[in-house]
């Protein structure tokens, strides 16, 4: 029954949030899907609020060791044999490893990544334009899904994936590894009796996209030669730090995008035409100030711009699930109690009630508040918490916070400087998809003033 109204009945929002209310209390024993026969037990405490949620991210507390995606686990026949970072413990030594290679290819990468968003994302837009000349809508999440493969490759490894033999199926390629390793926990809207037996009753065989796989293996493995070259200097073998960039550079990084991309611009295309205006005024006067360059100090000075986004991550956490088991009896607290848990057992976070909790964020904790991170607002960042960890805290090797942390704000900032530069003004619908929002644009006009005009 719980399964049920997880997937149908009531929504994955619902699903907690009434059984918040049902109960009085935001942390709870609960079943969270997808249950037999995928995984072995569903039972979960859930930490459904701000201050119970962080506990989560303690690596002293809580073991973190085969459970990113939850209560069951992929086959490792979908990454090459091999348990990648994610699916690792800080204190596994091939975890230290991985995370440092991450962190190396971030860092000898960072001049590429404001370079390869502006030439891709000023192509979307410009077929974004085309496409609302000819038909009045433009889907964004189409045209993402393709840029964001291109870009997030780009940025990585100077490669273009269309440019290899991977040519344009790269994304849809991905696209269905991703499936395969997510279908437990989504709905693609078919009936229920279609969708529980194909779907959410055995894991689907890794057989049937290994050939995608292999495809998708293939371009790594020439197009990161450096990065692999690193890998083997700290000690990891070739082919295991191939399927780790594999699947950071497509599960991770492309996966998140995907997912991410729309969440901003949807939250900022519904905040309407005066906020546009306040953002296009601070992105082209920084800009400006920078010689018409889109700088890292330029982006720095954008106050605005930085808390849009950090808006629509605490509104729009693109992982929603987090888990951890608990290494030793502990005692968890709510605003209101503190719980008894038992060393082992399973504990699990639904990001947005943590992030929409109303005793920090107030009566406007469900709302889109495009200015509350700014000055004095910047105390409430230490509350948001898409990265696995605090917006104030840093990615490490002894964590498991998101190596990619900065890179994903800095992207979501680009898209805001890109439109703002662009458009003084758009308009979009926004609605579900698959794992995220969905945003068709219906219109853009065209920026009067500024390095764009
Ligand atoms: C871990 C979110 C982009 C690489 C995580 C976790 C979250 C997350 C929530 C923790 C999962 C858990 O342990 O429960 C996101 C989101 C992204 C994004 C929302 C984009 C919108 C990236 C990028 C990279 C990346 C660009 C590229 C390096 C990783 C890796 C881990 C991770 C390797 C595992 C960390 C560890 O084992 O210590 N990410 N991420 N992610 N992320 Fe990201």
């Amino acid at each position: 029954r719980d399964r049920l109204d997880f997937y149908y009945f009531q929504g994955e929002a619902k699903y907690f949030e009434s059984r918040v209310e049902k109960h009085g209390s935001t942390v709870l024993r609960i079943n969270v899907p997808p249950g037999p026969f995928m995984a072995r037990d569903p039972r979960v405490v859930a930490v459904l609020d701000a201050k119970s949620f962080p506990v989560l991210f303690d690596v002293d507390k809580v073991e973190k060791k085969n459970l990113f995606t939850g209560t069951y686990m992929p086959s490792t026949s979908l990454t090459g044999g091999f348990r990648v970072c994610s699916y690792l413990d800080p204190s596994e030594p091939t975890h230290t490893k991985v995370k440092q290679l991450l962190f190396s290819l971030l860092a000898s990468r960072k001049d590429a990544v404001i370079p390869a968003f502006r030439s891709h994302f000023s192509s979307l837009l410009a077929t974004v334009e085309s496409q609302l000349v000819l038909g009045g809508k433009s889907n964004f999440n189409m045209l993402n899904d393709f840029t964001s493969f291109e870009f997030i490759a780009d940025a990585y490894f100077g490669v273009l994936p269309s440019a290899s033999d991977l040519g344009t199926t790269g994304p849809t390629k991905a696209a269905k590894w991703l499936i395969f390793q997510l279908h437990p926990l989504v709905t693609f809207g078919l009936p229920l009796i279609l969708e529980e037996p194909l779907l959410h009753t055995v894991l689907l065989p890794p057989i049937f996209v290994s050939g995608d796989y292999k495809a998708l293996y293939k371009y790594f493995y020439a197009a990161a030669t450096k990065a692999l070259d690193m890998a083997e200097s700290l000690g990891l073998n070739r082919d295991e730090a191939c399927h780790n960039l594999l699947f950071a550079t497509v599960f991770n990084s492309y996966g998140g995008l995907k997912v991410m991309l729309p969440g901003i611009l949807g939250r900022i295309a519904e905040a309407g035409e005066k906020f546009h205006q306040r953002l296009a005024a601070e992105v082209r006067i920084a800009v400006a100030d920078a010689g018409g360059k889109v700088t890292i100090e330029a982006l720095e000075k954008m106050e605005l711009t930085k808390s849009a986004v950090w808006e629509a991550l605490r509104l729009e956490p693109p992982v929603k699930f987090q888990y951890g088991r608990a290494k030793a009896d502990m005692n968890i607290e709510s605003h209101d109690a503190v719980f008894a848990v038992k060393k082992g057992e399973m504990l699990f976070g639904y990001q947005p009630c943590a992030t929409k909790d109303p005793r920090v964020f107030g009566s406007t904790a469900r709302e889109f508040v495009g200015d509350r991170f700014v000055g004095e607002g910047s105390k409430l960042l230490q509350y948001v918490y898409w990265s696995n960890g605090r917006e104030t805290e840093s990615p490490s090797v002894d964590n498991k916070q998101c190596p990619g942390k900065n890179l994903v704000v800095l992207v979501g900032r680009l898209l805001v400087v890109e439109m703002f530069l662009r458009y003084d003004t758009f308009a979009a619908d926004v609605g579900v998809d698959l794992l995220g929002p969905k945003v068709e644009f219906t219109g853009v006009t065209k920026a009067t003033s500024g390095p764009g005009a």
